[in-house]
């Protein structure tokens, strides 16, 4: 199986923006999933950047209904197994390598791997893919570069990700080639830390309405 769209679509595309997380203490994760869910971000990217991340992820699973979670930061075969044992509906990479685009062909749960260039975009377009994040977004040329893929490159649709904020999320999803956009904007560390979770549902409330703008 190449990358299981059908899957995955309909979890990415359920609201305009998939929020990025990076949970230190699993003790918040699943408030937190809660907050951004009343909000109406339901697919969940959860980075395997901390200690916690996988513990976070089965969390969710278990206790917040409505949740689609993604697995983020997947960098090889070991953590894509890892995440998908934990509970993860998808998982999201920075780049694509080829190990990682081998092992990713065998399984039933979608890889969304990350891009910045024409030539990586051809490289999953040859391996059979629809769908990818355009990372970093703003760094890599932000919305006129990705853009300018659309014409050459109709058949894959982008997730931007990387320096997204409310402020240029639109211009993205005003785009042919955008399905959704990701960022960590909705879920700030310091509104984490305190427990915050009626401001993280405001953010995500307001993330949720750039779909009608
Ligand atoms: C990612 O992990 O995909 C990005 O680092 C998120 O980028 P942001 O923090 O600029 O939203």
């Amino acid at each position: 199986m190449t990358q299981n769209l059908s899957a995955l679509l309909p979890i990415v595309k359920a609201a305009p923006v998939v929020p990025v997380l990076i949970i230190e203490d699993v003790k918040t994760a699943v408030p937190l999933a809660r907050a951004l869910v009343a909000g109406g971000l339901t697919a969940l990217e959860v980075t395997l950047r901390t200690p916690a991340a996988l513990d976070c992820i089965r969390a969710i699973k278990a206790e917040v209904e409505g949740a689609n979670i993604g697995a983020g930061t997947i960098l090889n075969p070991k953590q894509f197994d890892e995440a998908v044992a934990a509970g993860s509906s998808f998982l999201v990479s920075p780049g694509a390598s080829p190990k990682l685009i081998a092992h990713a062909a065998g399984s039933p749960v979608p890889l969304l791997p990350g891009v910045a260039t024409a030539g990586e975009a051809m490289f999953l377009l040859e391996e059979g893919y629809g769908a990818a994040k355009f990372f970093p977004a703003e760094q890599a040329g932000g919305a006129p570069y990705l853009k300018a893929l659309a014409s050459p490159l109709p058949g894959l649709m982008f997730c931007p990700t990387g320096g997204v904020s409310l402020k240029n999320a639109q211009s993205y999803l005003s785009l042919p080639n955008v399905m959704c956009v990701g960022g960590s904007w909705v879920a700030p560390a310091a509104a984490i830390a305190a427990g915050d979770w009626a401001a993280i549902t405001t953010l995500a409330r307001e993330a949720f309405e750039l779909r009608a703008a």
